[in-house]
């Protein structure tokens, strides 16, 4: 879609359990020649899991990229979750696809509602407005009929519903495997296909033998 062939990709990252996935999926995404613009909001909660889980507490917003991806990123652009008259706000902006991961059950009710009111909402209801793709990498557990009816609300308009559920068939030894597989799995998605995704081929043991 984009001018250059090269992808623009918005990464929404909310309150819900997680950030290693966010992590990860942005490392991903920097490392990813095909990728050249990667658009980052960070809810205000979403903030606060950072801190919780990756320990990212008092960094400032323009030492985030760097932080999470472990350089300097030239790549990854940082929007205020307040600015919805940032550039991803417009349809007329060509973004390629958005993952909101992880994505919390509250955000996952503005997407299915319709409330544009924060940034992460706005760029992703724009996503489906233009039939762009949207990956929802939602975590919580139990769901509650509301939240299940919020997640069908938003497949049946467009979105692609990804619980951040881990997959165990490729016999993970690691956090970092069960992270990985299942960040693949939302890249391919997203059209992004990873080479570090191991694909089923009815045995684990081909897995073995590749190694
Ligand atoms: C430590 C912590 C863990 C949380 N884990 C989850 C979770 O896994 N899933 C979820 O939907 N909400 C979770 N929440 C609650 C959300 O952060 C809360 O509903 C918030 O309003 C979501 O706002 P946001 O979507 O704008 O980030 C958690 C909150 C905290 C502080």
């Amino acid at each position: 879609m984009h001018e250059t062939n090269k992808k623009v990709i918005t990464v929404g990252v909310t309150g819900a359990s997680g950030a290693v996935l966010a992590q990860k999926m942005l490392a991903m995404l920097d490392a990813d020649s095909r990728v050249e613009r990667i658009h980052l909001v960070i809810t205000e909660t979403g903030h606060r899991l950072l801190a919780e889980e990756l320990q990212m507490t008092g960094v400032a917003i323009g030492q985030m990229a760097q932080r999470i991806t472990g350089h300097h990123s030239t790549k990854i652009e940082i929007l205020p979750n307040k600015d919805v008259g940032a550039s991803i706000a417009s349809g007329s902006y060509a973004v390629d696809a958005m993952a909101v991961i992880p994505c919390s059950v509250g955000t996952l009710a503005k997407i299915a509602a319709g409330t544009c009111d924060d940034l992460v909402a706005r760029a992703a209801d724009v996503m489906l407005k233009e039939s762009r793709k949207l990956v929802l990498c939602i975590r919580d557990t139990p769901f509650s009929r509301i939240h299940l009816e919020n997640m069908l609300r938003a497949k049946q308009a467009g979105a692609v519903i990804m619980p951040a559920i881990p997959a165990f068939y490729h016999r993970p030894e690691t956090i970092d495997d069960l992270v990985t597989q299942y960040v693949c799995r939302v890249l391919a998605q997203m059209d992004l296909p990873q080479s570090a995704m191991f694909r089923w081929t009815g045995s684990a043991a081909a897995k073995e033998a590749k190694a």
